[in-house]
C-alpha cells in the first residue's frame, strides 16, 4: 500500500475517527461511576450525626429524657443527681461531669449503668458542651 492510498483513506476515516472519539468521550462522561467509587464501593454520604448546629431541647434533652430520666429526674434523683431541667444539666455540663460520664473518661462513673450511649449520642453531648452548652 503506498503511502499516497494509506494517506486518502486515513482522511476518509478521519470524521469516523473523531465522531467515534467524541461518542467515548460522552459515554463516560454520562457514566455516574466514572469518576466516583468504584462498582460495589459505598458512596460518600453526608454524616448522619450532624454536630454541627446540636440543640439542648432538640438534641440533648431527648437523648438524656431516653437514657437518663429513670434514675436522674425531678421525681427520681439516684445520688441527689437530676438531669431533668436546663439548669440542672448546664451545671453539670460546666462541672466536665456530663461528658465525663457519658463518654466513660478515665476517673469518672460510667453513664448510663445499663450500657454505653451510642457513638453518636456521646459525641453530640461532647459538641453541645464544646459549644457552650447552650439553653438553645
Ligand atoms: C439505671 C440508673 C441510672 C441511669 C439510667 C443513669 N444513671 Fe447516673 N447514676 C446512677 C447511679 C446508681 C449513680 C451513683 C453511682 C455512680 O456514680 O456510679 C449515678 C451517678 C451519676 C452521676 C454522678 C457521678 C459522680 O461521679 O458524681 C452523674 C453525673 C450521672 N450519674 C449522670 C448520668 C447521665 C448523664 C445519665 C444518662 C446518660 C445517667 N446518669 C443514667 C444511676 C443511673
Amino acid at each position: 500500500m503506498s503511502y499516497g492510498v494509506f494517506h486518502s483513506m486515513l482522511r476518509k476515516g478521519a470524521p469516523i475517527l473523531a465522531l467515534m472519539l467524541i461518542l467515548v468521550v460522552i459515554f463516560f462522561a454520562g457514566c455516574e461511576n466514572f469518576s466516583g467509587p468504584a462498582k460495589g464501593e459505598k458512596k460518600t454520604v453526608a454524616d448522619p450525626c450532624d454536630t454541627v448546629n446540636v440543640s439542648y431541647s432538640k438534641t440533648i434533652q431527648p437523648i438524656l429524657q431516653g437514657n437518663c430520666y429513670s434514675c436522674h429526674a425531678n421525681a427520681f434523683q439516684t445520688v441527689g443527681v437530676n438531669m431533668e431541667g436546663y439548669s440542672n444539666v448546664k451545671r453539670y455540663a460546666d462541672a466536665t461531669l456530663l461528658v465525663g460520664v457519658t463518654s466513660q473518661l478515665p476517673g469518672y462513673s460510667q453513664m448510663p449503668p445499663p450500657g454505653p450511649l451510642s457513638d453518636c449520642n456521646k459525641r453530640l453531648i461532647r459538641a453541645w458542651v464544646n459549644q457552650g452548652a447552650k439553653n438553645n
